[in-house]
């Protein structure tokens, strides 16, 4: 269980529990892998599973064993079977809650390219990129980047899951998004590094996992969700689905995002990610429709419905994610579940950014 020397990628400090599972998994995992008691779990039924703080956290603390690990947590926690089935025991729980919320997917005639473009035209959601974009201040920008913080510090990785799942169409095509995602293989442009930089001049813990413990359930079951369906080859199908969604539904929402940094007064080093994503992603939504989940159900057509049901999901998750934040700002509350520190300085650890000229003006909405 050796430490690295630079902190900066993970493995995240264990975060604080949320309630009686949660603490049973963070007090089992500050010691050598042993035996969970057998019953752990066993009686799991929450009101909301997606929206419960101790369900949402206790998967998480599984999942992060198979990205980074925790710090201090002995790295043979990812495989000790006693966890695995507490962990498939909260699966469990949690797909059966998606599945309920979206129901049963049918695939149109027209194919699930054309299945996935009905999902995203029906998707109905508040628009928090337009509140981030025209009303946020500063306050509530940071708490949304916060939120995010917890996917765009490992952002593409749990896609990443279903590269040695596939052959053929989808492979291929998964490969050229992923590509990009990670910046070509150019640290400074991979867009999980581009996103410690928005955090660094938002005078955020530009450190992995480092806020964590403020993300509420709705923010890990939006990660959960992914892991979920990375973590489990039969769910391959979803996880290709949540990914053309999550392409298809981006362009625009980080062409606002970066509008509203740049309302707020941030330079374009604190825009780059979006900016980044408005033109990446429109291509990458092409891509993921036809090349990654068309290819995937012309070779496999007995996903096609688990693509839409992944896709359903990520849209639906992400709508009570909207939902939360907007909800705690009417109130006038913080949607993080302690308000955001005050900034720090800038750090001057971070790696430069390549030149590239802004966004055209013409192209700002
Ligand atoms: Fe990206
Ligand atoms: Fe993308």
């Amino acid at each position: 269980m050796s430490e690295p020397a630079d902190r900066r990628y993970g493995p995240a400090t264990l975060p604080r529990a949320r309630g009686p599972l949660s603490a049973a998994v963070v007090e089992a995992l500050r010691l050598p892998p042993h035996d969970l008691p057998a019953d752990l779990g066993v009686d799991l039924d929450p009101a909301d599973p997606i929206t419960d703080e101790d369900l949402q956290l206790t998967l998480f603390l599984c999942y992060e064993l198979h990205y980074r690990g925790w710090l201090g947590v002995d790295e043979s926690w990812e495989w000790q079977p006693t966890l695995l089935a507490l962990r498939a025991r909260c699966e469990r729980v949690f797909e059966a809650a998606l599945r309920r919320l979206v129901g049963a997917p049918s695939v149109p005639a027209a194919g699930v390219a054309a299945g996935l473009a009905e999902l995203v035209a029906a998707d109905d959601g508040p628009s928090l990129a337009a509140t981030l974009q025209r009303r946020a201040d500063l306050t509530q920008f940071r708490e949304f980047v916060v939120h995010r913080s917890v996917y765009h510090l490992r952002e593409a990785d749990p896609h990443s899951w279903a590269l040695p799942r596939l052959g053929g169409p989808a492979k291929a095509a998964l490969v050229e998004i992923q590509t990009d995602e990670y910046g070509n293989g150019r640290l400074d442009r991979m867009h999980a590094e581009l996103f410690r930089h928005t955090l660094d001049r938002l005078g955020l813990d530009t450190t992995y996992g480092a806020h964590v413990d403020v993300a509420p359930a709705v923010t890990l079951a939006t990660n959960n969700l992914m892991s979920l369906f990375g973590l489990h080859r039969r769910l391959r199908g979803a996880l290709l689905g949540h990914l053309a969604a999550f392409e298809m539904t981006s362009s625009l929402p980080n062409r606002r995002y970066g509008n509203g940094l740049r309302r707020l007064g941030f330079d374009e080093v604190a825009t780059r990610f979006y900016d980044e994503h408005v033109e990446a992603d429109a291509v990458h939504e092409q891509i993921a429709a036809h090349d990654l989940c068309g290819g995937l159900v012309r070779v496999e057509p007995a996903l096609a419905a688990d693509v839409l049901f992944g896709a359903a999901a990520g849209l639906a998750v992400d709508r009570l994610f909207a939902a939360h934040l907007l909800d705690s700002w009417d109130a006038g509350r913080s949607s993080l579940r302690t308000p955001a520190p005050p900034a720090l300085p800038p750090k001057v650890s971070l790696v430069a950014l390549p030149a590239v000229a802004p966004p055209a003006p013409s192209a700002l909405v």
